[in-house]
């Protein structure tokens, strides 16, 4: 599937994690379509989603994380990872934010939930192989309309949303001299979510591409932060496509996580 570029890069800055829902179904055109694009947008074999329409309560039942429980979600999408590929990390959160960004054009609200949900029973839901994880997954459905005082005092008033600077993410070729793609780029990737929103990608600039790194290789929560990456990942590359520039990504090794290259995809 080709990336929809313009409509998931609008989606960027609107998204935000939502964790009270009102239980509205989902309705059958929102279930074809996100089936649709978790069937079609599989860029990588060993990353893949999964829509559950069956009581995603069962999975996040007790998923109490660090801003409160999720309550209310009428579906969830589950992200499987074949654990034998050594980038499934960076490429399960490039496949994940694809589906996360079609609900948010949608209309829908989502949250990544990566450390505080019944991964087997995920897995028993979706059918996992003998390789593979359930990672993350993320609630979609319709948000109560206004953050409870719950969700208001969990997120810390709006702190959890909060970004660091370019300045502090950025190094390599000085910022007047960036392409405007590199400055799109680089701010869709720095609202990117990220687990406790740790903001661990950093981003070395040539004048032809963007190298993706992580700040320590320290794994905190049991979520890597390689997922992190791919995700502020698939936020660069819409934002690039929707300036008119076309790339292609190498992965590369830790602590470096992928660089992408203009013109050569
Ligand atoms: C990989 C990943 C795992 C996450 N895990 C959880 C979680 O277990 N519980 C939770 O409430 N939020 C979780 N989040 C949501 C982050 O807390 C949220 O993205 C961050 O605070 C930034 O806020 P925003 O998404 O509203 O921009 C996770 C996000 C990511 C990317």
């Amino acid at each position: 599937m080709e990336i929809p570029y313009a409509r998931w890069h609008a989606a960027v800055t609107p998204r935000r994690s939502r964790r009270q829902y009102d239980s509205t179904p989902l309705r059958p055109e929102e279930i074809s379509r996100l089936r649709e694009v978790c069937r079609e947008f599989r860029p990588f074999s060993a990353a893949r989603a999964d829509l559950v329409t069956e009581s995603p309560d069962r999975i996040l039942r007790g998923a109490v994380g660090p801003y409160g429980k999720v309550k209310g979600a009428p579906a969830l999408i589950a992200f499987t990872g074949n654990m034998e590929d050594p980038y499934v990390q960076e490429e399960l959160g490039y496949t994940g934010e694809a589906i996360v960004l079609e609900a948010t054009a949608m209309g829908l609200a989502t949250c990544w939930v990566g450390g505080f949900f019944r991964s087997k029973v995920a897995a028993s839901v979706v059918g996992i192989a003998r390789n593979e994880k359930v990672l993350a997954v993320t609630p979609v459905g319709r948000a109560v309309e206004r953050p409870t005082r719950e969700e208001v005092l969990m997120t810390g008033l709006g702190r959890n949303h909060r970004r660091k600077p370019l300045a502090e993410l950025a190094s390599g070729l000085e910022r007047e001299r960036w392409p405007r793609w590199v400055e799109v780029a680089l701010e869709a990737a720095r609202i990117s979510p990220s687990a406790i929103n740790r903001q661990p990608w950093r981003f070395n600039v040539e004048p032809e591409s963007v190298t993706v790194s992580v700040d320590s290789t320290r794994i905190n929560l049991g979520i890597s932060k390689r997922l992190d990456c791919g995700i502020a990942m698939l936020h660069i590359e819409v934002a690039a496509l929707d300036c008119g520039v076309r790339g292609k990504w190498d992965f590369l090794e830790a602590p470096l996580v992928a660089r992408f290259t203009v013109g050569s995809g």
